[in-house]
Formats: structure tokens, C-alpha cells, sequence
């Protein structure tokens, strides 16, 4: 924690030395996190299906959908064990997604942005589900602090690709045969009882391409390249919220 002595004289001009104390950066980006998530709410109608995502920001949204009024006028679709887990803990009615026909909008956060609105998300290691149903929404709307926007997606972080335990460590040198650098996350199982393998490209590399050679290679279940499609994306910088589409 930072803090900063600041001098002052009060009426009777005697010197008075206030402590005050900087916000811890990790609280600030809580903050924005708080902030998108709030204005998600607006996308929420009452009888929505409302897809829930995973992660801190997701979080956060799904905590704000337990206490606003559309509570119980909603049904939720997580897209994970803990976000169903939060979901129900804070009285939200969840289903699963093979018993409805489609999702109104689904709400979640992602690990980076790039400015033709491709993501990169996995860092919670629930990119399958994650992408399930992101695939049967009818809106998807993503939450994210300002850090999350990059030039070039997987320029700052790893693009987490989902594998089948059985031969993974083939899968892994059949991953880095395209151009990638990838390690195991450790002592990590997905709620679909598989692997992640996060992958480093070492030069500049086609977004669409990569997740297609990816897909290619047999025991890749799915990569944390979400790709194209329409999309809203609030990005909150502490201030406000800028709305892209
Ligand atoms: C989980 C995800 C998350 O949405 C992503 O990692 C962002 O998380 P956070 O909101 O905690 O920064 O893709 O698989």
C-alpha cells in the first residue's frame, strides 16, 4: 500500500499531517469490473434465458443479477460449475443448456480484446463451455477493465487451448509443430475433465488460421480463440463505459 503524508495548517495555522492513502491498483480494477457488470444489467429483460459466464467480471455480474429485481423473472445457462454454483447461491433459477432452444444473451468477461473485437478467453480455463453457449446466444455481450484491450490478441497472454488427457503430451508437440511455445497448466482439470495446454505463438500468426490448424489436431477440444461474430463489448476505465460494437 502506498501512502502519502499530506501537510496542511487548520484554523489556528498549526501544521496537521493527514495520511492518505492511495487505492490499491488491484482495487481499482475491481472497481471497473463492478462498474461493467452493473451496466450489463440493461441488456436483461424479464423471461430471458440469460447465459452466465466465468471469471471475476462475470462474477460480479452474476451477483448483481441475484440482487436486482429480475432475480427470479430470469433463467440462467453458467458456463461453469463455479459460475452455477455462485448462480444459485445468490438465488438464481439455472438449467441446462441442452433444455432450452436458445439463449437471450449471454454475459461474460474475457482475457483480452483486440480492436476488430476477436477475444481471447480461457484464463479461467472454461473456454468449451464458455463458447457452447456464447455459440447459442442470440446476444453476447462481453465485460472487461480497460487493461483487457490489446493491439494483437495473445500479444500479453497465452491462447489456452482444452485437451484430452489421452495423449496429451503428443497433443502438446503436435501444438508446438504450428509455431507455438505450450506448457500444461498445473495441477489443473476443467470441469469437462480435460487439460489445458497454454500456447505462445512465436511470431506474428492469422487469428482464423491458427484456430483452424488447432482444431485440426486430434485431442484438441476447443481453443480460447473466439473469433468474428456479432458482439457488444463494454469496456469500463474506471470513469465510465464505452459501449463497442
Ligand atoms: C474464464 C474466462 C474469463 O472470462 C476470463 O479469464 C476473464 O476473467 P476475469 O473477469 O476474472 O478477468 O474466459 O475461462
Amino acid at each position: 500500500m502506498i501512502v502519502t503524508l499530506l501537510f496542511w495548517n487548520d484554523a489556528d495555522h498549526r501544521n496537521l499531517i493527514i495520511p492518505l492513502e492511495h487505492p490499491n491498483p488491484e482495487d481499482i480494477i475491481m472497481d471497473k469490473k463492478e462498474q461493467v457488470a452493473k451496466e450489463a444489467l440493461s441488456f436483461i429483460v424479464q423471461g430471458n434465458v440469460v447465459g452466465l459466464g466465468s471469471g471475476t467480471t462475470a462474477s460480479q455480474f452474476i451477483k448483481i443479477l441475484g440482487k436486482s429485481g429480475l432475480k427470479d423473472k430470469i433463467v440462467g445457462v453458467a458456463t461453469s460449475l463455479n459460475s452455477d454454483k455462485l448462480a444459485r447461491e445468490v438465488g438464481l433459477r439455472t438449467v441446462d443448456i441442452d433444455s432450452v432452444d436458445w439463449i437471450d444473451v449471454t454475459v461474460d468477461g474475457a482475457d483480452e480484446v483486440d480492436k476488430d473485437l476477436n477475444i481471447l478467453k480461457g484464463g479461467g480455463g472454461h473456454l468449451t463451455r464458455e463458447k457452447k453457449v456464447r455459440n447459442k446466444s442470440k446476444n453476447y455481450v462481453i465485460i472487461v477493465s480497460d487493461e483487457k484491450i490489446v493491439t494483437r490478441l495473445a500479444e500479453k497472454f497465452p491462447i489456452p487451448v482444452e485437451v484430452l488427457p489421452f495423449g496429451h503430451k503428443t497433443t502438446l508437440k503436435e501444438l508446438e509443430s504450428i509455431g507455438m511455445s505450450c506448457k500444461f497448466r498445473e495441477d489443473f482439470i476443467t470441469d469437462n475433465g480435460n487439460m489445458i495446454c497454454d500456447c505462445k505463438p512465436l511470431e506474428k500468426f492469422d487469428l482464423q488460421n491458427l484456430h483452424f490448424r488447432m482444431k485440426e489436431i486430434a485431442g484438441v477440444v476447443e481453443t480460447g480463440l473466439f473469433l468474428g461474430g456479432e458482439k457488444t463489448v463494454l469496456v469500463s476505465n474506471g470513469e465510465k463505459v464505452e459501449v463497442l460494437k
